[in-house]
């Protein structure tokens, strides 16, 4: 167990990386200093849990003074192919949410501030491949244009008041545990999920959509890491690139046929081949990997494996 001072806070702790994360927290700081909370209080008992509306200034603030946190992870917002559905709501939790966070830690010395950015900042006019930090950036959905609006106001509150704010830029996140909660790379959670319950799949992006993507255990690992790097030793603050492995719908078919040979997907894209079309096949990952050691250990094919294997047992081999 990590030594560390005050309490650790988590919004957006019922989502499908919170729940994981919230886990991954509690083993390393211990059940007491850690509260998840989320719109509504979290079910879980392996630590305390709050409810907590990000868009309610008054109730952040109340819960940081309060109960004496040192750390904040953020992670309460609404995703891509949602926020597309209902733009308004987006735009106050996502943005309102992020301000509310970053005042409350502000007006306490000494807090840290962690949230996750998105692939989704980048847009129609950002270089494809291997995208560096600084590029175009262009987002056209709500959710790419709010997150990158919360990068750069993140940037704003470490130079205007010296919060020490950190943030990665994560690609389509894959895992078992929690259901993803609206995103365009929910395809690939579906895929598994199906062929794991024996059924066949109707992926709503081409086949040919090719993203950069990550294994739930490896994007714990990187915000542990970025987390607990020194600050002196980030050059970037809020916009880091990460990202473990690029594949195409047709790809991760493939991987899953390899194991249950009777696997089919049919294609049927829907309206959220728009978002894809517009993000990035794969990223720079070199700053991250430089200021704080970032690595990602699982390949495409050790992911579908280990995805299967959790989802249902697997036929002897
Ligand atoms: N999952 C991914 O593939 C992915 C990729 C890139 C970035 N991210 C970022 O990671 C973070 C977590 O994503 P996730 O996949 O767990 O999302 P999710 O949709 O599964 O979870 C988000 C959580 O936020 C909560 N929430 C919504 N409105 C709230 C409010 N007003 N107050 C408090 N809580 C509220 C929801 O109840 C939910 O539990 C988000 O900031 C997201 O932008 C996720």
């Amino acid at each position: 167990m990590q030594q560390a001072h005050g309490k650790l806070l988590i919004t957006g702790s019922s989502g499908q990386i919170g729940t994981e994360l919230t886990g991954t927290l509690v083993e390393r700081y211990g059940a007491d200093r850690v509260i998840a909370t989320d719109i509504s209080k979290p079910g879980r008992k392996d630590c305390n849990t709050a409810a907590l509306d990000v868009t309610e200034a008054d109730s952040v603030k109340n819960i940081v003074k309060k109960e004496g946190v040192t750390t904040i992870v953020h992670l309460a917002a609404i995703l891509s192919a949602k926020g597309e559905k209902t733009p308004d709501f987006a735009f106050d939790v996502n943005v309102n949410g992020m301000r509310n966070v970053l005042s409350a830690a502000a007006a306490v010395s000494g807090v840290k501030l962690f949230f996750p950015s998105t692939i989704g900042i980048f847009g129609a006019d950002t270089p494809r491949d291997n995208v560096p930090i600084e590029t175009i950036t262009r987002p056209t959905t709500m959710y790419g244009i709010t997150k990158l609006f919360c990068e750069q106001l993140g940037e704003y509150y470490f130079r205007r008041y010296g919060l020490d704010v950190r943030g990665l830029r994560l690609p389509g996140i894959v895992s078992y545990k929690t259901p993803p909660g609206g995103g365009t790379t929910d395809y690939s959670i579906e895929m598994l999920r199906a062929a794991a319950g024996g059924e066949n799949y109707t992926c709503f992006l081409k086949k040919e959509t090719m993203l950069p993507m990550m294994y739930m255990p490896d994007a714990l690992g990187a915000i542990v890491k970025l987390l607990e790097a020194p600050s002196s030793a980030l050059v970037h603050r809020t916009n880091f690139n990460v990202m473990a492995f690029s594949f195409c719908p047709s790809d991760l078919e493939n991987e899953i046929r390899k194991i249950n040979p009777g696997f089919s997907v049919s294609y049927a894209p829907d309206e959220r081949q728009e978002i894809a079309d517009t993000w990035p096949r794969s990223l720079d990952s070199s700053a991250a990997a430089r200021e704080w050691g970032f690595s990602a250990k699982y390949t495409l094919s050790e992911m579908v494996r280990d995805m299967l294997m959790n989802l249902a047992p697997l036929p002897e081999k």
